[in-house]
């Protein structure tokens, strides 16, 4: 059965790299769907499809990194799809935004991860993304009422780190990175240790010491879902090299890189390894034969 599949215009590149990772995905029928997407001078999107989508099933590629300028977009071409009779829409989000304000911190704050979840879930029919950040929120479903489903990018870092780090030891820089450090180690075969970190600020972090003296020998590999200001990588390394340990490996499997953050972990000598959730120099892990798969099971 015929798939089309709609990239936005700069995530051409990843759309390509899903449909040829896989002939699996074109022997299944998956093949490149035809649109126009750009901006009226007054900053409006204009869209228009190329493809013949009556009765055919579609889906959207787009990570939503900066996302206020993508939803839009998104938005419209959802509708525009569905208007012209595509059968099924779906969303193909290697980076899901709008997952951190998952409560209310402070009277009066949006919880915003709820409000961006309903929209989809009110333009598209299915929707799949890599490693969410899933905090106080469990499972997607809790807020998606379509079909939400993640994967998880623990694998191709596990096998990025075994093909290039000498005796790691991984590290995750909080709590909530216990889940990705974990799994990454028991699949590189590796220790782990996990951090406890203490936030002041949007850039102000504090991160407690690990039991250092086992692991003189080893090569640190810090793993978090995001980097965004870097300030949780950067005040984790500082931690770990006062106590004896050589400059860490920084692992990502999403670089958001806020305000000049990669050159920021540049300047304090770290090297930062990401996956293409979000194109960016840093890129060394592939996730497109991870997605083709995941969407071959769809
Ligand atoms: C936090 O909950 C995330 O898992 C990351 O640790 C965080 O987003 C990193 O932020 P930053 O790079 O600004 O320290």
């Amino acid at each position: 059965m015929t798939t089309l599949l709609f990239s936005f215009p700069e995530q051409d590149g990843f759309a390509g790299q899903l449909l040829a990772e896989s002939g699996q995905l074109h022997a299944n029928g998956w093949r490149s769907g035809e649109m126009e997407m750009r901006r009226f001078p007054d900053g409006e999107s204009y869209i228009r499809i190329d493809s013949d989508v009556r009765d055919i099933d579609v889906a959207i590629l787009c990570q939503l990194h900066q996302p206020d300028g993508k939803l839009m977009p998104l938005l419209l071409l959802a509708d525009t799809l569905r208007d012209l009779g595509a059968r099924r829409i779906g969303l193909i989000a290697p980076y899901l935004a709008y997952m951190r304000q998952d409560k209310r911190f402070q009277a009066g704050e949006g919880v915003t991860s709820h409000y961006v979840a309903r929209l989809l879930s009110q333009h598209l029919d299915w929707m799949l993304t890599v490693d969410p950040h899933l905090h106080r929120i469990s499972n997607l479903q809790e807020i998606y009422t379509i079909p939400a489903r993640s994967v998880t990018a623990v694998e191709p870092i596990a096998d990025w780190i075994k093909a290039n780090i000498h005796q790691p030891l991984v590290i995750g820089p909080d709590s909530e990175s216990e889940q990705w450090a974990a799994s990454v180690a028991e699949l590189a075969g590796c220790p782990w240790e996990v951090l406890q970190k203490t936030r002041f600020g949007d850039r102000s972090v504090a991160v407690s010491l690990p039991h250092v003296d086992n692991y003189r020998n080893h090569t640190p590999v810090l793993v978090d879902d995001i980097i965004s200001t870097g300030k949780t990588m950067i005040q984790t390394a500082a931690h770990l090299q006062a106590a004896g340990l050589c400059a860490p490996v920084c692992i990502a499997v999403h670089g958001i890189f806020a305000d000049g953050a990669l050159a920021d972990m540049q300047y304090h000598g770290l090297q930062v390894v990401t996956s293409n959730s979000i194109a960016d120099p840093s890129n060394k892990i592939d996730l497109a034969p991870l997605i083709s798969r995941a969407l071959l099971e769809n």
